[in-house]
């Protein structure tokens, strides 16, 4: 896989083509598309079932996971930046979802969701949150059957406020979806301390994400809630 950093990246999720506009000269993080985006909305595609399942498959350790028909599960993305997970994630039937970031970052978010209108024939919901501000977390009516965040780990001041906000978000029954790659060792060292007090962690095996979609650096990992009898 190769990423580039062309002003318009693409990005195909099943018979659509997203495309998103990224302005690497801005001073916001957010306003450029990050690999752990693609390669988890890549993952997805390549098990979400494209059509309600009745019961599990053998074939797919993940179609009751990534079954987004059957039940309507309501979505929600931390650090969304320009979108490319979030508008993923839509389009292979999570349809409840609501983009998340710091205000700098909206503009660029909500350029690519008008950009990407027909294809996703939908305004996408967006929120301003910031991982530290219990106001927008509680008005965004947590619980959330599913968390999606990609490459949100960087700053090793604000992992603690990360962990919390995904704590807080989860439903006990949900599931973070994270696309992750390693950028500082400190904040590294800390969330995953942080995240095993929270957490049950499971690393997709790399031969588990999309083919095309794979980069060395980058993992995929599930996050469910430690039953509370478990948590340390
Ligand atoms: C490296 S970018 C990744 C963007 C996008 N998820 C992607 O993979 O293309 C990290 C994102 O986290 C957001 N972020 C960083 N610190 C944050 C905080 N304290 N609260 C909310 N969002 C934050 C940034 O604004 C940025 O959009």
């Amino acid at each position: 896989m190769k990423f580039t950093d062309s002003p318009v990246i693409e990005l195909p999720v099943r018979d659509a083509l997203l495309s998103i506009q990224q302005d690497n000269g801005s001073m916001h993080v957010g306003t450029s598309v990050w690999p752990c985006s693609l390669v988890l909305a890549k993952f997805v595609e390549r098990w979400a079932p494209p059509r309600p399942t009745t019961q599990p498959s053998d074939s797919n350790p993940y179609s009751r996971l990534l079954d987004f028909h059957n039940t309507r599960r309501r979505a929600v993305e931390l650090g969304a930046g320009c979108g490319a997970a979030g508008m993923a994630f839509y389009l292979l039937g999570l349809t409840d979802i609501i983009l998340t970031d710091i205000s700098p970052v909206m503009p660029a978010l909500k350029r690519n969701l008008k950009r990407n209108k027909p294809v996703l024939n939908k305004a996408l919901k967006t929120s301003v949150l910031y991982w530290n501000n219990q106001d927008q977390i509680k008005a965004l009516n947590p619980p959330f059957d599913v968390v999606i965040a990609a490459d949100v780990v960087y700053i090793e001041e604000s992992v603690g406020q990360l962990v919390g906000a995904m704590e807080a978000l989860v439903a006990d029954d949900g599931v973070v979806l994270l696309g992750y790659q390693l950028r500082s060792p400190e904040a590294h060292k800390l969330f995953w301390e942080m995240s095993e007090k929270v957490f049950e962690i499971e690393k997709v095996p790399h031969e588990d994400l999309h083919p095309d979609y794979g980069y060395e650096e980058t993992d995929v990992y599930i996050f469910k809630k430690k039953k509370k009898e478990n948590v340390e």
